[in-house]
């Protein structure tokens, strides 16, 4: 079917992290303003989804489930295989409801108090509470930002990871928020780097499927045997999907005895075991009968990122348009307007009226940088831009 993606759809009376009012007063102190902050689409979710869903609401019961069944990890496994050439034993699954839950027990499971994590920074902000809250320190590897581009510094990775106390290296694949689609050269040389040291690698793929045209994604695991041995890859439909809230990943760990101390930590220390029933049926769906949905997304999702460049290009010669090459994120620098991160924040929110992610949040090299998610139907993306434009003015 043919999904029209320029429809606006009311998220009132949802309960949307994005759009409450409730939720907008306590992130930004002001509900007067438009969201393009946190990663949802604003799209309507595959047709699929949607009657999958309305026939397990029409069973009335809603009691635990479970999902070991060969439906849920044949769906998982599937996947994986068709759209990104990686043959998995379904035993390799695990299930988490969420990425940065599964993120932060991760960090306790393979590493201890006072040790090492390296993260790449301006990256998703997660990353950093999720280290130092559990004791563990941040080593930060800044990437390098020239005629805007950004790269992997990798003199300094290697540095980080040749300290003893270097645990783990949690990579963000795409990367969010710069808009990165690693290539295979780049992946390769920061999984030799860690293998040479002894680094565990933690390979958040989360936008894997968010991929624009003319670039490919490689899958960490797949580059080589002993990479796949050496990494844990973190993976969910929910961002691909649209399907968030239903909260179900799946966190692929092809060691045997990885495995077993993660799922101690997640079901034995967490009681973490019940994934949510909708989220199972959504994920059924979405993996099997998903793909003509998601391929239209991205079109439009294209468009949308063509339009804002051109936007900013033509009407606002002081700010920078990031050209990304995965994700629905835009990634905008404000920098040469001279403003400070507390200016720029109050532009956005008072001035221009709207809820972006401001880049200082996502650590080094984010300040004066905007995120803007473009997944939403033009007309808003539009009204998004000609609110800067005019607060410019
Ligand atoms: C890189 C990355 N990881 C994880 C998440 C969220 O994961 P979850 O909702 O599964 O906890 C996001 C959401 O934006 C993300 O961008």
């Amino acid at each position: 079917m043919k999904y029209n993606f320029d429809r606006l759809i009311d998220c009132s009376e949802t309960n949307s992290l994005k759009w409450d009012t409730h939720s907008l007063k306590e992130q930004f102190k002001t509900d007067d303003v438009l969201p393009f902050w946190v990663a949802d689409m604003d799209f309507q979710c595959p047709q699929p989804v949607i009657d999958a869903l309305k026939k397990r609401v029409a069973k009335e019961i809603y009691g635990y489930s479970w999902h070991t069944t060969p439906s849920y990890l044949n769906a998982v496994a599937n996947w994986m295989r068709r759209r990104h050439k990686w043959r998995i034993d379904t035993d390799w699954i695990v299930y988490s409801p969420g990425i940065v839950p599964a993120t932060c027990m991760l960090i306790q499971t393979f590493s201890n108090v006072g040790e090492k994590i390296i993260i790449q920074p301006p990256v998703y902000y997660p990353f950093f509470t999720a280290i130092e809250n559990n004791g563990r320190k941040l080593l930060t590897n800044q990437l390098n930002y020239e005629n805007k581009k950004y790269t992997i510094d990798f003199d300094d990775f290697e540095e980080k990871a040749k300290d003893p106390l270097t645990k783990m290296f949690i990579l963000c694949s795409p990367h969010n928020p710069v808009g990165r689609v690693w290539t295979e050269k780049e992946l390769r040389r920061l999984g030799d780097i860690c293998l040479e040291n002894d680094v565990l690698i933690v390979s958040d793929e989360i936008h894997h499927d968010l991929i624009l045209s003319g670039y490919i994604h490689t899958l960490f695991s797949t580059i080589s045997e002993e990479f796949e041995k050496n990494t844990i890859m973190c993976t969910a439909p929910s961002k691909t999907f649209n399907i968030a809230g239903l909260q179900i990943s799946n966190i692929i760990i092809p060691d045997e005895k990885m495995r077993e101390l993660f799922n101690n930590t997640i079901v034995n220390r967490n009681g973490i075991m019940i994934p949510n029933a909708f989220g199972i049926v959504a994920l059924i769906a979405a993996y099997n009968e998903g793909e003509e949905w998601l391929d239209q997304v991205l079109k439009y999702i294209e468009a949308n990122f063509k339009f804002l460049k051109e936007f900013v290009n033509e009407k606002l010669p002081n700010v920078d348009f990031i050209d990304p090459e995965g994700t629905y994120l835009a990634w905008l620098d404000f920098n040469r307007l001279g403003m400070s991160d507390k200016e720029l924040r109050e532009f956005m929110l008072k001035k221009a009226k709207v809820a972006l992610d401001g880049g200082k949040i996502f650590g080094p090299g984010g300040e004066g940088f905007e995120r803007i998610n473009v997944a939403c139907p033009r007309s808003l993306l539009k009204e998004c831009m000609i609110r800067i434009e005019n607060a410019l003015i």
